[in-house]
């Protein structure tokens, strides 16, 4: 196969990212980009299939179907991307630095979600969102580097002693958000969902409540904006870098000096558990 040398270092946030990375992970990376890269010619492939069946409406599976798959597998859905491997072992970790700070992870840890994260935030960047809601379109998915159930309240926790409240507001109620069209500013309800909630779901009491108090919260607008400038479909010609985000994260994010996981903040463990998944106990 191959390969685009200036897309590659792009989607891992850039050259100085690149340089940042042990030989090991880079060559983990260039695995992960192959298959993403193969997994999209499948893609494109049966795209092309189905234009050729243009008349016959998309197959969307249903919820008994996707729940008969529960036992077909060895791990569970919700299981955090840093814990399973897509497909055949997981691959060992780089050491972070002694004080890690945001960026480190970003570099060393959210392989799996850093390109859509940074996909995001570059959309909300271009079409002049506020810096809040760049930051949190940044950050909006990489809690699922831990676990991907409830994400938006996860990945807010996570950021909360570092964010501004309004920020963390849109990470945490994008979730329940992006169930729900609001044509007027730009959203529609993504096919993504009718695949992978099936074409029959509808959100649980929990999420309809959460969605009614948020639609009249004087921060809709900034949660809602996460889902607009959110990506539905993996574009393998999205050239990101972390680079133009530098600033916006010394601005809006206040790094502990000790490092992410050793502040005795409320939320120290979860970094930890992000730095050091290998650990048994
Ligand atoms: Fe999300
Ligand atoms: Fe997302």
């Amino acid at each position: 196969m191959e390969i685009d040398r200036r897309i590659f270092i792009a989607s891992l946030g850039g050259t100085a990212a690149v340089g940042l990375m042990g030989d090991e992970a880079k060559a983990d990376a260039l695995e992960e980009f192959m298959s993403a890269r193969l997994n999209e010619a499948a893609a494109q492939q049966s795209a092309g299939t189905a234009q050729q069946t243009a008349n016959t409406p998309q197959q969307f599976p249903s919820m008994a179907e996707l729940e008969a798959q529960i036992d077909t597998r060895p791990t569970r859905r919700g299981v955090g991307n840093l814990f399973t491997a897509r497909t055949g072992n997981v691959k060992r970790l780089d050491k972070l630095p002694a004080h890690p700070r945001l960026v480190d992870f970003f570099t060393m840890r959210f392989n799996n979600t850093s390109n859509h994260c940074l996909q995001s935030a570059t959309k909300a960047l271009r079409s002049g969102m506020s810096e809040e809601v760049v930051l949190a379109c940044l950050l909006h998915d990489v809690v699922q580097e831990i676990i991907k159930v409830d994400h938006g309240w996860w990945g807010a926790q996570l950021f909360e002693p570092y964010i501004s409240e309004k920020a963390a507001f849109a990470i945490r109620y994008h979730q329940a958000l992006r169930f729900y069209a609001d044509p007027a500013n730009g959203y529609e309800y993504p096919d993504l969902y009718r695949r992978i909630f099936g074409h029959d779901y509808r959100p649980e009491p929990y999420i309809e409540a959460t969605y009614q108090m948020v639609r009249k919260h004087k921060w809709y607008g900034e949660a809602r904006m996460v889902t607009v400038n959110d990506l539905y479909a993996f574009d393998a010609n999205a050239q990101v870098s972390l680079e133009p985000f530098v600033d916006i994260i010394g601005r809006n994010f206040k790094q502990p000096k000790e490092g992410l996981g050793y502040d005795n903040s409320p939320v120290a463990h979860m970094w930890r558990t992000i730095e050091r998944p290998d650990a048994p106990l």
